[in-house]
């Protein structure tokens, strides 16, 4: 298990109107993602951004776009996602019939597949695919909103993930995201978490890019 903790700040807080300068703030910081955002007011009701955003995310990035797709029929979307230039792609379990079909896919047209489960969507259900996916994002939040507060059973999923990987031999990344801050990153980390998303905590701070290097300092001292 990486004994680093990577940060994916989710642009969902930032600016809206001024995308780019928040994409370069966080990474002058040490952002190893972007972490956008994908809602299609279906799947979730909320409605954010699309492939044209994600293209012009893409011209300012210097670190890999993570693209959270939480969205309906996201088979019928997800190639003008890749063709956009997202780095990294994840998929709901809940919201995808064919999964193994759509993470093979992302695969083959040369980006990262990840697959994301709802807070009540029990870990079993991914079994079957964790050796098909380069990393498991456990929703610590029910997904559509940033600024909600971190359901606590996610830090004993984070461990019955990990204890699943290691009984499958083979270890995705594990990404937490929903309501992670200086309080809660400790915790999933100490469990085995190694990716972060961190919406409201670092865009709403007063100084994001210290309120990001703090967070990961805190994660990191929870590696054990
Ligand atoms: C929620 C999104 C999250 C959200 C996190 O549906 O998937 O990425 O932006 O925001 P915070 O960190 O504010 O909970
Ligand atoms: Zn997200």
């Amino acid at each position: 298990m990486p004994e680093r903790v990577m940060m994916a700040p989710s642009i969902l807080s930032a600016d809206f109107t001024d995308l780019g300068a928040a994409v370069r703030l966080v990474q002058e910081a040490g952002a190893d993602f972007i972490h956008v955002d994908v809602m299609d007011g279906h799947y979730v009701p909320n409605l954010t951004i699309g492939p044209p955003v994600v293209k012009a995310l893409k011209r300012v990035a210097t670190v890999p776009l993570d693209v959270h797709l939480m969205i309906s029929n996201a088979e019928v979307s997800v190639d003008q996602y890749l063709e956009a230039g997202a780095d990294w792609i994840t998929v709901h379990v809940e919201a995808c019939e064919h999964l193994h079909r759509i993470v093979s896919h992302i695969r083959a047209s040369g980006a990262h597949p990840a697959v994301s489960l709802n807070p009540a969507t029990p870990i079993e259900h991914i079994r079957d695919v964790i050796a098909d996916v380069d990393m498991v994002l456990l929703m610590s939040v029910n997904p559509g909103f940033g600024g909600q507060s971190f359901i606590p059973r996610t830090t004993r999923r984070v461990r019955m993930l990990a204890n699943m990987c290691a009984e499958e031999g083979v270890f995705p990344l594990i990404q937490v995201d929903g309501g992670i801050d200086l309080a809660t990153a400790p915790l999933v980390v100490a469990e085995g978490a190694r990716v972060l998303v961190s919406g409201s905590a670092v865009f709403c701070a007063d100084d994001p890019a210290r309120a990001l290097r703090e967070i990961r300092h805190a994660a990191e001292s929870a590696i054990v």
